[in-house]
């Protein structure tokens, strides 16, 4: 296989040039030696990590190593309120697949497997990890199943704008998502280094998509709204005992609020706000009114009752809180401490009600971790805030 260096390789994120940290390496080593269930000789492994390290720039993590780090990972992330089940995360190895089209198609798989009929379970894939000289897979999809953004030639986007970019990048592959809508499932698109990006299509019932109704409002249910099953964070690098993965999506339940009081309802993302207070009947003549607090409980209930009735696993913010809490106690009484970012981890909505609005955290960011990798053209989010 032909390897190149795509401009953006190395630079980017701190990541030099794909050579392994051994120094991180053997942190990890001694924090897996210290919590594994099975221990093992601690001198020995190092001593090999080393030698690989300095013989080849970079050495192969055991099965167990990255099962166990990927859980890490996500207890030590800051952003995170569902820490809870950190040690109910499927670990998937899929760090011998370099071909983009067999890439693709185990997506598909981790997308059947974490969504699971609606009962989601927390899910990872691990592809390879940045080499010397040649970096790993990438997925330019902030997540797996994410919905398009059309340009319109006035500028307006029809959809969710955070994918506008994303979008004109998939057309540019070829992609024909037919006559636009406003929830049109991207393609994944699969960048391997060396190689054309690749396109491939999301099967329809693999995103469990629920139709969001209001048990009480039929003209909200007459909006037509929906949201895809469960989100999969496919564009942030797992930085793992000295490697970088930068394709490592993973799986978890929604929080209601995410898609209530933030997707459909943030100016820049659907910006339904305006349309729900109009499907209530709400006054919007003046900001006293409070329609907007008013539309956005109305839309968050209609979203947790939505996936209620459609079987989906989803999380209400006050019980999100609640098993936070139960995290945080869990944490000290193994003698850690806890590390998370209020600014993420609190709700949208109504956040002090919850009693995560009246704590504060270490935000220090430990490794292993997630970290955000950009990439110039992404239009996705904006960097730094929830
Ligand atoms: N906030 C993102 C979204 O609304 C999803 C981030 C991950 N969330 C989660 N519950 N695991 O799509």
């Amino acid at each position: 296989m032909t390897v190149n260096q795509p401009a953006s390789a190395g630079a980017v994120d701190g990541v030099a040039d794909g050579v392994a940290d051994a120094a991180e390496a053997v942190e990890f080593l001694r924090l897996f030696h210290r919590e594994a269930g099975q221990p093992f000789p601690l001198a020995d492994r190092i001593a090999r990590v080393r030698r690989q390290i300095s013989r080849t720039g970079t050495y192969r993590q055991t099965a167990a190593e990255l099962t166990f780090g990927a859980k890490v990972a996500w207890r030590n992330h800051t952003r995170c309120v569902g820490k809870l089940y950190w040690r109910t995360l499927v670990v998937r190895d899929a760090r011998h697949l370099q071909d983009p089209a067999e890439i693709g198609a185990d997506l598909l798989d981790h997308l059947r497997l974490a969504g699971n009929g609606g009962r989601i379970e927390p899910v990872i894939t691990v592809f390879a990890a940045d080499e010397p000289g040649r970096p790993g897979p990438r997925l330019a999809n902030p997540q797996l199943l994410r919905y398009a953004g059309h340009r319109r030639p006035d500028g307006t986007v029809l959809g969710d704008p955070a994918t506008a970019a994303l979008t004109d990048r998939a057309r540019a592959l070829g992609w024909d998502p037919g006559p636009p809508g406003p929830f049109d499932l991207l393609p994944l698109l699969v960048d391997v280094p060396g190689q054309p990006g690749r396109c491939v299509d999301v099967p329809r019932e693999l995103a469990l998509e629920v139709p969001i109704r209001h048990p009480a409002h039929p003209e909200l249910t007459a909006l037509g709204l929906r949201w895809y099953g469960f989100p999969t964070v496919s564009d942030m690098q797992l930085q793992l005992a000295g490697l970088t993965y930068r394709a490592a999506p993973f799986t978890g339940w929604y929080v209601g609020t995410e898609i209530g009081a933030r997707n459909l309802a943030d100016r820049d993302r659907y910006d339904l706000l305006p349309a729900v207070a109009a499907a209530l009947g709400l006054d919007t003549s003046s900001e006293r009114t409070l329609w907007k607090d008013r539309a956005l409980v109305e839309l968050t209930a209609a979203v947790l009752w939505s996936y209620r009735q459609a079987g989906v696993r989803m999380v209400d913010h006050h019980t999100a809180s609640d098993q936070f809490d139960r995290y945080t106690q869990a944490e000290r009484r193994a003698g850690r401490t806890v590390h998370a970012d209020w600014a993420w981890i609190v709700p949208p909505l109504s956040p002090a009600t919850t009693a995560l609005y009246h704590q504060r955290y270490d935000d220090t960011v430990l490794l292993p971790n997630f970290v955000r990798q950009t990439r110039p053209g992404d239009g996705d989010g904006r960097p730094g805030s929830p």
